[in-house]
C-alpha cells in the first residue's frame, strides 16, 4: 500500500483580508521544513471537513518563499456553495490542524530577474501576490500588475500592494481596475495596458473568462506561447488523501515486459530502476517507497510535475501542462510512461 505525503499544519492564524475573503497563515511543520520548500506561485492541496466526509481542495500560496521565512500562507475568497472555501471562512481558528499535501505547481517564474506582466482578477491574487513579492525582493526586473475586482473594498491585498508601490517606485507599477466602476473590461482595454510590455513574461491568474480575454489580448499582441502562463485550477475528481492508499503500480497497455532504465532525483537523492514500459511514472516511484509528490492523478493538477533531463516520455493525459511548460521539459509524472530506453528525470 502506497501512502502520500501527508503533513499536519498548525493555524498561526487568520487574517480578515475582505468581507468574504481570509487569509490563513500556517507555522511550517517542525522537522518538515526540507518538504515544504517552494517556489512562488505554487499551491497547497489541504483536506477539509465536508457534510459527507472530507474534502481535498487547492490553494496558492501567497507567501512568498523569499520573503515571509518560517510560514505558509494562502487566501481564500467563498465562493457560492463552496464547501471548502466556505468552511474556512466561517471555522478554522488558530491552533487548528489541517491535514496537507506538500507544495505543487508549475505556474512560477524561471527567473526573478525578468521583467513581469501579471494580470488577476479577484482571488487570482494569490499566486499572483508571491510571484511579486518574491520578484520585488529577490530578483531585478521590473513588475506591472494589472488587478481586477468588482468593487474596492473586494480588493485582497489592498494595503500591502500601496506600501509595495511605495517601496519599489521605480521597479513595480499596479494598475486596479474595478467592475463597480469602469465595467468589466475589454480585450480592447487589456490588450492597451499589455502592448507596452510584449517583452515581459506574463503570468495570468483568475476567472476563467478573464483569463481567457487576457490570454486572447496577449497572444493578439503578438507575445509567444512560452511568455504567457495561465494558472487553471482543475477541481479535483477525486480525494487524493483517501485514494491515495489504494493505488498500486498498475500496469497499463502491453509493452511486451521491456524496462526503461530510469534515474530519479528526487530530494537530493539520486536513484536509479529499471522501469517497465506499461507501468505509469508516479505509481512505479511509489511502489518503490518513494516519496514523490502528487495529487488529483490524472493529470490535471501539475502536482507530480518533474524534469525530463534525459531521454523521452509519453503522457497519456494531461490537462494542466501547457506548450511552454513541455519546452522546459516538464512532464507529469501521472500520466507518463517511457519511450527512450534511457530517461532520466529531476524533481525541482
Ligand atoms: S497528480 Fe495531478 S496531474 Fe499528476
Amino acid at each position: 500500500m502506497t501512502e502520500p505525503a501527508r503533513y499536519q499544519l498548525r493555524v498561526r492564524e487568520i487574517v480578515r483580508e475582505t468581507e468574504d475573503a481570509c487569509s490563513v497563515v500556517f507555522d511550517l511543520p517542525a522537522g518538515a521544513e526540507d518538504e515544504f520548500v517552494y517556489r512562488p506561485g505554487q499551491f497547497l492541496t489541504l483536506q477539509l471537513p465536508g457534510a459527507d466526509g472530507p474534502v481535498a481542495r487547492c490553494y496558492s500560496l501567497c507567501s512568498s518563499p523569499h520573503v515571509d521565512e518560517g510560514l505558509l500562507k494562502v487566501a481564500v475568497k467563498r465562493v457560492r456553495d463552496g464547501i471548502g472555501s466556505n468552511w474556512i471562512n466561517d471555522n478554522l481558528a488558530p491552533g487548528q490542524t489541517v491535514e496537507c499535501l506538500v507544495p505543487a505547481g508549475v505556474f512560477t517564474p524561471k527567473s526573478l530577474d525578468e521583467d513581469l506582466l501579471l494580470f488577476a482578477g479577484g482571488s487570482g491574487i494569490t499566486p499572483i501576490m508571491s510571484i511579486l513579492k518574491s520578484a520585488l525582493h529577490a530578483g531585478t526586473g521590473k513588475v506591472v500588475l494589472v488587478y481586477a475586482n468588482q468593487h474596492e473594498d473586494a480588493v485582497i491585498f489592498a494595503a500591502e500592494l500601496r506600501a509595495l508601490a511605495e517601496r519599489y517606485p521605480e521597479r513595480l507599477h499596479v494598475i486596479h481596475w474595478l467592475e463597480s466602476l469602469q465595467g468589466l473590461p475589454t480585450r480592447a482595454q487589456l490588450k492597451a495596458f499589455a502592448a507596452p510590455f510584449t517583452s515581459y513574461s506574463s503570468f495570468v491568474c483568475g476567472p476563467s473568462p478573464f483569463m481567457e480575454s487576457v490570454s486572447h489580448s496577449l497572444r493578439e499582441l503578438g507575445v509567444p506561447p512560452a511568455r504567457i502562463h495561465v494558472e487553471r485550477f482543475q477541481s479535483l475528481a477525486e480525494n487524493p488523501f483517501s485514494m491515495a492508499s489504494a493505488v498500486a503500480a498498475v500496469p497499463v497497455g502491453d509493452a511486451e515486459g521491456r524496462t526503461a532504465s530510469l534515474q530519479v532525483e528526487l530530494d537530493g537523492e539520486t536513484h536509479t530502476f529499471e522501469w517497465p514500459a506499461q507501468t505509469k511514472l508516479l505509481d512505479f516511484l511509489l511502489d518503490r517507497g518513494l516519496k514523490a509528490p502528487f495529487s488529483c492523478r490524472q493529470g490535471a493538477c501539475s502536482a507530480c510535475a518533474c524534469i525530463v533531463s534525459e531521454g523521452e516520455v509519453t503522457m497519456l493525459h494531461n490537462e494542466i501542462l501547457e506548450q511552454d511548460d513541455l519546452d522546459e521539459g516538464f512532464v507529469l509524472a501521472c500520466q507518463s510512461l517511457p519511450v527512450s530506453d534511457v530517461v532520466k528525470i529531476r524533481y525541482s
